[in-house]
């Protein structure tokens, strides 16, 4: 079950979670999968063999990217001859600067238009999957074909931006530390560590430092992603360090906001007919309030009431997976085929393999998809609300796009445009009263848009939780228009214009 690219974990693992806090192993460092549920991990290739990266020994002297060209030795040339040897390909490790030993490794991928293009940083979710399951089978330049070529991906979102993915929280992906301190456990360890490793970036890439700047990502990323916005606003009003131009965040099928997000449930569940009515009513008398109560407690920097918030609310979506059978939560419409929603398994054979392990500089480090010690040590922070720093950055002029395939259950659409439309900010009421407009793609329609000034809202048709990889061309087409603030404009809009020249 590699397809825990992003809040995945969580179904199956919840008994197990239990366990080990009735159990009294409430401490998350050193909670540690054990007999049948460890079997069970492994029966489901939930884990590689190795759950989290800890090398015996690595210097650090400066905490200065270390990064070397990229060239994969099975890259298929593409029919409009691309030169992988004309695009800035690059493969790196940064020594994080507040950590005593650790190292986020990361993609760059130069944009194939214009260095000039804006710079985009993608974060998978989970916590603790890594961003190479967004690379190779949602938005990265190249797909891997079942040969294990690489295929070039003609939606990458490099075609129209210089590109960046991360591994972490440390521990994710080819991430690692030395030292257990540096596991994270909450969004401001995230955040400073993505900033550090930006200012890194910018500081050995001058040439980019002054491009307009965009963070995206996925699923647990509607954390990761508001504080990240926020840490990168306040280091630049404290001229803290290189400006950094942050013009967007953009949020896809997140976990943004529990409280309202865990409350939309059983509305959705019961749209799409996963449940019954009288589950709907069972479920919102006791369970529903339960949460909402727990999720109160939590609040934006709870501890224990948090983690306790977690166990709580998820009841529900336990619930109401026991009602839906097989289904695949990312995405209704589909079968959770056998132990795997989806089959990732192809990435790690190709991350495996030693040619590509050369290119990459990875040596022996553990590819590690999706992290259970990370996740843990997070839980801490997964019910806490992130919607409170994002009105800030809108008032400043921030733009957010939030967006949702509409057949995700786990992160589903419904859960996101009620918080959006709950959002405190001083564009509320326009944005709450604006009319929701056809987003077209090709003369079809592809989503519905409701926006106001830099705030947008999209629901995207026929698309489960990995939206990229759904609906590629239509996802493109999103970036390219929020990013160059066209989102809004209808193609009778668009004809308007064009009349009017
Ligand atoms: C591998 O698969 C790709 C895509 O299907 C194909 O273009 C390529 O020719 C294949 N390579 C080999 C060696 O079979």
């Amino acid at each position: 079950m590699r397809n825990c690219i992003t809040i995945l974990l969580l179904p199956i693992l919840l008994p197990f979670f239990f366990f080990f806090f009735f159990s009294g192993a409430v401490d998350v460092d050193d909670v540690r999968f054990d007999f049948p549920a460890k079997k069970l991990i492994r029966d489901l290739n939930l884990f590689p063999p190795k759950d989290f990266n800890f090398l015996p020994h690595a210097d650090f002297h400066a905490h200065e990217i270390v990064e070397k060209p990229l060239r994969f030795p099975n890259l298929l040339h593409s029919e409009s001859g691309v030169s992988i040897d004309d695009l800035g390909h690059r493969a790196g490790y940064y020594p994080i600067r507040h950590s005593h030993a650790a190292r986020m490794f990361y993609f760059f991928f130069e944009s194939r238009s214009s260095k000039r293009d804006p710079v985009v940083i993608w974060l998978t979710g989970g916590p603790g999957c890594s961003s190479e399951l967004a690379v190779f089978y949602e938005n990265g330049p190249f797909k891997i074909a079942d040969n294990m070529s690489l295929v070039w991906n003609d939606y990458g979102w490099d075609k129209i931006s210089n590109l960046l993915y991360v591994d972490q929280p440390t521990g994710t992906g080819f991430s690692y530390s030395t030292d257990k301190r540096d596991i994270r456990h909450d969004e401001e360890g995230v955040s400073n560590d993505l900033y550090d490793f930006l200012q890194a970036f910018f500081a050995g890439h001058p040439e980019y430092a002054e491009n307009d700047f965009y963070i995206t990502g996925e699923s647990y990323a509607g954390h990761y992603i508001p504080a990240f916005a926020a840490r990168i606003h306040r280091g630049n009003k404290d001229k803290e360090g290189i400006h950094i131009n942050l013009k967007g965040f953009a949020i896809g099928n997140g976990l943004t906001d529990p409280g309202i997000q865990y409350k939309a449930y059983t509305d959705y569940a019961l749209d799409v007919g996963i449940i019954q009515q009288d589950d709907y009513d069972k479920l919102n008398q006791v369970m529903v309030p339960a949460c909402e109560l727990a999720i109160k407690l939590c609040g934006t920097g709870g501890k224990i009431a948090c983690t306790a918030s977690y166990f709580v609310c998820n009841t529900i979506f336990n619930s109401i997976m026991s009602h839906a059978g097989d289904i695949n939560y990312y995405d209704i419409r589909k079968k959770c085929e056998g132990s795997l929603c989806y089959d990732f398994s192809n990435m790690e054979k190709f991350l495996n393999q030693e040619s590509v392990r050369d290119a990459l500089g990875v040596r022996d480090i553990a590819f590690v998809s999706c992290s259970s010690t990370v996740y843990q040590a997070m839980l801490v922070d997964w019910m806490r609300n992130l919607e409170v720093g994002i009105p800030a950055l809108l008032e400043d002029g921030i733009k957010l796009l939030v967006y949702a395939g509409e057949y995700d259950l786990i992160c589903n659409w419904l859960g996101n445009s009620k918080w959006v439309h709950a959002m405190e900010w001083s564009g509320q009421k326009e944005f709450v009263a604006s009319s929701e407009v056809p987003f077209t793609v090709d003369d079809t329609e592809a989503g519905v848009l409701k926006s106001y000034g830099p705030l947008s809202f999209l629901k995207v048709h026929d698309a489960g939780h990995m939206v990229p990889m759904d609906q590629p061309k239509a996802s493109l087409e999103m970036l390219k228009r929020w990013i160059q603030g066209t989102l809004s404009q209808t193609a009778g809009d668009a004809e308007k214009l064009v009349a009017e020249m």
